[in-house]
Order: structure tokens, then sequence, then C-alpha cells
């Protein structure tokens, strides 16, 4: 890749970003068409519901443009005749002359299939993976997929874990919900970040007690609110009596899936599914909890969900923490005291160990900030996850 090549893959990969948290259980693509002066014909992603793919975005863009061209994209091009015929298909029938991959596919399907069909079909392909793994482009584009990696390889999504709390680390009063600990800005930071994730995972106790909505509540940007997962272990929401939840509204647009504990009646079941929710009986271990692992499987195996945020509450956060079933970390902190002994700490304890994670970003509001936070190892595990495929 020369200095150009760059420029134009790090468009692809902005360009890329888009479409987290929109396109599950597809990964988030992008790709760029240079015409045979070098100039920019077309750019293209994946498109909300994961199709059409970015390759056949970009190429539509560019028509006759792309005819002897250069493409860009941060994935390797799928192979695989679905309805639509396959992005290899499309760009040999548009005559690209060079196609430079960031990431190679880890789907079944693809994995390095593409890359070789472009090859027999005469056209010039640079893996760029394969030239310099520590280059940072794929360094990012691995960080960028790492929700659709994890889905593939180990059959459940990255989960992050969102926790607003006040100076003295507190995220709430005991037995009160409603507790409001940051500023405007930071709320409306959740707002974009909730866009940009497949699922909102919560409590029961957190829904009874802060009747949370849990939208993306950006203009023009309502439509890309995520997935409602709720975990309900004793079916409380099929027991409610006439009472309405705020998350149920707008349940036709974004879904409502309710995990229950194995145990829990049919006919309860069947009340929550009234609602308007699915439902998933889940498995319980011996502290009465389900597994995190067990949780993963059914969000990423089962559901397709790359990418879930968890947002509550403190019983949730223990269990997840304590099975160390966190891979990113997003910590609103406000500038405020709480100093009640009835104050909520983020962890109920369970562990004498330290649990060391690296920053990855910070931003501030005035009185109350976020640091974005990856566990420390999370990299090196998933960059390995990556390899075992091609070795
Ligand atoms: N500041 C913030 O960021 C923030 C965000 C959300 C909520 N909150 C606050 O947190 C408080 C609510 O916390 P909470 O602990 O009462 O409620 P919660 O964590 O939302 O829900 C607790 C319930 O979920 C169950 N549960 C948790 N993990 C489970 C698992 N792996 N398997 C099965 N069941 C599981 C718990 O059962 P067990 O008891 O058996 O574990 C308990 O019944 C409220 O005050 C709310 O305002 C603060």
């Amino acid at each position: 890749m020369d200095l150009r090549d760059k420029e134009v893959m790090r468009e692809a990969l902005d360009y890329a970003s888009w479409g987290l948290g929109v396109v599950w259980p597809n990964p988030s693509v992008g790709c760029v068409v240079r015409g045979v002066n070098g100039e920019i014909v077309g750019k293209g992603r994946t498109l909300s519901g994961g199709r059409p793919h970015a390759e056949k975005e970009a190429l539509r863009e560019a028509g006759e443009g792309a005819r002897g061209g250069e493409v860009s994209v941060t994935l390797e091009p799928c192979n695989h005749e679905g309805e639509s015929g396959s992005c290899v298909h499309a760009l040999l029938e548009a005559g690209v002359r060079r196609v430079v991959v960031l990431l190679g596919d880890v789907d079944v399907r693809v994995r390095g299939g593409g890359v070789e069909a472009l090859r027999r079909g005469g056209v010039e392909v640079e893996e760029v993976w394969k030239e310099d793994r520590s280059d940072d482009l794929v360094r990012d584009a691995l960080r960028l997929n790492g929700g659709y990696i994890l889905n593939r390889l180990e059959g459940r999504p990255l989960l992050s874990l969102k926790v607003a709390t006040t100076l003295d680390g507190k995220m709430g009063l005991r037995g009160r919900g409603g507790v409001k600990i940051t500023n405007e800005g930071a709320h409306e930071d959740v707002h974009r970040m909730r866009g940009c994730y497949d699922g909102i995972l919560v409590g029961w106790g957190t829904v009874k007690l802060d009747d949370p909505l849990l939208t993306c509540r950006i203009e023009g940007e309502s439509w890309r609110s995520p997935l409602v997962i709720v975990l309900d272990k004793e079916g409380s929401m099929g027991r409610l009596e006439g009472e309405e939840l705020r998350l149920m509204e707008d349940l036709s647009v974004r879904g409502l899936v309710v995990l229950v504990g194995e145990g829990v009646e049919d006919e309860v079941v069947r009340r929550i599914e009234e609602r308007g929710a699915s439902v998933r009986v889940m498995r319980l271990g011996i502290r009465g909890g389900m597994r995190w692992r067990d949780i993963g499987k059914v969000l990423g195996r089962e559901m397709g969900l790359t990418r879930v945020m968890v947002e509550g509450g403190r019983g949730v956060f223990t269990r997840m923490l304590n099975e160390s079933s966190v891979d990113r970390l997003y910590w609103y902190r406000d500038g405020s005291l709480m100093g009640s002994k009835d104050g909520l700490d983020v962890w109920g304890g369970g562990s004498d160990d330290v649990w060391r994670w690296k920053v990855l970003k910070r931003r501030d509001w005035g009185s109350s900030d976020l640091v974005v936070l990856e566990e420390e190892d999370f990299d090196e595990r998933l960059c390995g996850l990556y390899e075992e495929v091609w070795v």
C-alpha cells in the first residue's frame, strides 16, 4: 500500500463505522472505488439490515467509472452467491483492475475464498493484514469488527458495560430509581453511543425502579434504537397487573427480548409474549443466575447480535464482572459527591484480584466526562483469535 492507498483505506474505514449497530448480523464494511486516473468515483458502505453490501453500493455509484480502476475495501469481498449474487462476481463484472483488502473475512463461507476467486478472475489483490499486522489501519479494522469477529469465532457478541457514577463511585441509591448522575452533554452522548450497538441489556431491577426508555434520542436517528434485552430471571414482567413499561413503547421498531430462568410457568411466559416481547428460557447455574457464557451464546450464536451494551443495574454488573465477561467499559463520571450510606457501588465485590483496563478514549462536557476502557489484553486476545483462522 502506498500513501494514497492508505488515505483511501482510512476513508473506507471511517465510512464503515456508520453501520455499527444497524447492520447485524453482518459486518459493517466500507468500500471506495477509484477510476483509471486515481480519482474517487464511488463510495459505499453496508446498508441497514446488512444489505446491500458495501462493494455493491460503491460499484453502483461508480458505474462505468470502475472499469480498469482500483477498489479499497475494509473486509474481504464475499464469494458465496446469495439472492443477489456475490460481491466478487460484481467486482469481476465491473472490470476492476486491482482490489486492496484490509482484513480477511472470518466467516466460514469466505475465509480467503473471496481473495482467491478475485485472483482467479485476473484481478490484482493486495491483502493488507497479511503484509503488516501491526499497521494502524489493521488494528483499527480489528477493533471496528471486534463484535463481528467474536460472533463468528466465539458465538457471542462484544460485551460492553455502560455506567454513570459520582466522583465517589456511586451509581444510585439503594431501592431508589431514576437518580440523575451526569449532565445533559453526557446524556446526549449515551444516545449516540446506543445507536452504535445492536442491543441494550438491562436487569429487571432497573426496569422496575427506573422505568427506562432505552432508545436513541438523537434527532433523525431514532430508527437506530437498538433491540432491548431484559434479564428477568423470575418472569416478573409477566406478573405485572395493568402497568405499562416505557420500554414497551415503539416495540415494532426495535423489538424486546426477555430472558427468563427455567422454571418460570408457561402462563407467565405467555403473558410476557402477549405484551409484544419474545421470550428465551435460560438455564440457571448453581448460584441461581444465568451464566454470562450462556447469555453470550444466546445473544450471539442464536440471535445474531454482534455488539451488546449492558446498561444496568448493580446486580447485573456484579454478576457480569464476577464472571470476567466485560470486554469494554463506558464510564460516565460526574463531578459530584453522593456521600449517602445508601449509595450503590458499581461492583458488589466477589474478587480480591485487581482487574486492569486500558484507556481507549476520553471526552468531557464540563461537570461530566467519559472514559472508554478496554480489558487490558482484549486487543491481543482478539488478534490471536483472528490469526488462528489463517494458520
Ligand atoms: N448509574 C447507572 O449507570 C445505573 C444504571 C442502571 C441502573 N442503575 C441503578 O441501579 C439500581 C438497580 O440495580 P439492581 O441491582 O436493583 O437491579 P438490576 O441489576 O437491574 O437487576 C437485578 C435483578 O437481576 C437479576 N440478575 C442479575 N444478573 C443476573 C444473572 N446473570 N442471572 C439471573 N439473574 C440476574 C438479579 O438476581 P440476583 O439477585 O439473584 O442476582 C436481580 O433480580 C437502581 O437504583 C438504578 O437506578 C444505575
